[in-house]
């Protein structure tokens, strides 16, 4: 393997940094991938995660394939409808939640959904802010509203509050509240964690079914008045409180 030394100029941007800004890999993966020589700057096959690189000139490649540098970087709030996939696209032909937004930047969407969730999801095309909101030591609230098929019982929401044993991992802390005085089956939740199917399992832990499940809000970003299927751009303050949110927290 070609192996070529690092360079340091100020003006240049770290290698590991392009590449997770312009893909969907983190930056430790983007290392590990380095280190596994499969990065090559200008056809050489680079070792150091953190040599520097001019975008303008260089020609990155990650397993052979160019890496673009995305010209803008966008940030999107979706009110997903029910029966739409949170992926870029769907062996099985299905709706995506890509499909519904119409604009040229490649985006994806940061976290998911289920299939029959609806309600706040963000996508953008910047890799390194996905995954810096993604990862689960940034501990980002998301809130929920749900009908369950039954009154929720005090007990079960005091436990759920605390915390429950669920896959042999105890979950974190959540708020419960109830939306209505009269129907203990309405609920609004806040959990700091986003463990696959994570709301529908703590319910289902104590035999609740989930009828309806709804993201109302992540972190300070709430849908407002964006109806279903319906987009808007994050503005600059919401996306910088976001990222303050994880470099606090961290
Ligand atoms: N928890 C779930 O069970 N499903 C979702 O879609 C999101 C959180």
């Amino acid at each position: 393997m070609k192996q070529i030394k690092s360079n340091s100029s100020q003006d240049y941007v770290r290698i590991n940094k392009f590449i997770a800004s312009n893909t969907k890999l983190s930056r430790r993966k983007v290392d590990e991938y380095i280190l596994q020589g499969r990065v090559t700057i200008n056809n050489i096959t680079i070792s150091d995660t953190g040599f520097k690189i001019n975008p303008e000139r260089d020609k990155i490649r990650v397993d052979g394939e160019l890496i673009k540098q995305s010209k803008k970087k966008v940030y999107i709030l979706l009110n997903k409808p029910q029966k739409t996939i949170s992926s870029v696209s769907d062996d099985k032909g299905r709706v995506t939640v890509v499909d519904l937004i119409k604009i040229k930047e490649k985006i994806f969407p940061v976290g998911r959904l289920d299939y029959d969730t609806s309600g706040a999801l963000i996508l953008t095309n910047d890799g390194e802010f996905a995954n810096k909101i993604m990862h689960p030591s940034f501990k980002i609230p998301k809130t929920y509203e749900l009908k369950l098929s039954k009154p929720l019982e005090e007990k079960h929401k005091d436990y759920l509050t605390r915390g429950i044993l669920l896959e042999g991992k105890k979950t974190a802390p959540s708020k419960i509240e109830f939306l209505s005085k009269d129907d203990k089956r309405k609920i609004r939740i806040t959990i700091i964690e986003g463990r696959n199917r994570q709301v529908k399992k703590m319910f289902e832990k104590f035999g609740y079914k989930i009828y309806r499940l709804h993201r109302s809000k992540i972190g300070t970003i709430s849908l407002g008045n964006l109806n279903s299927g319906e987009w808007r751009y994050l503005t600059t303050q919401e996306v910088s409180k976001i990222e303050s949110l994880v470099s606090t927290k961290k």
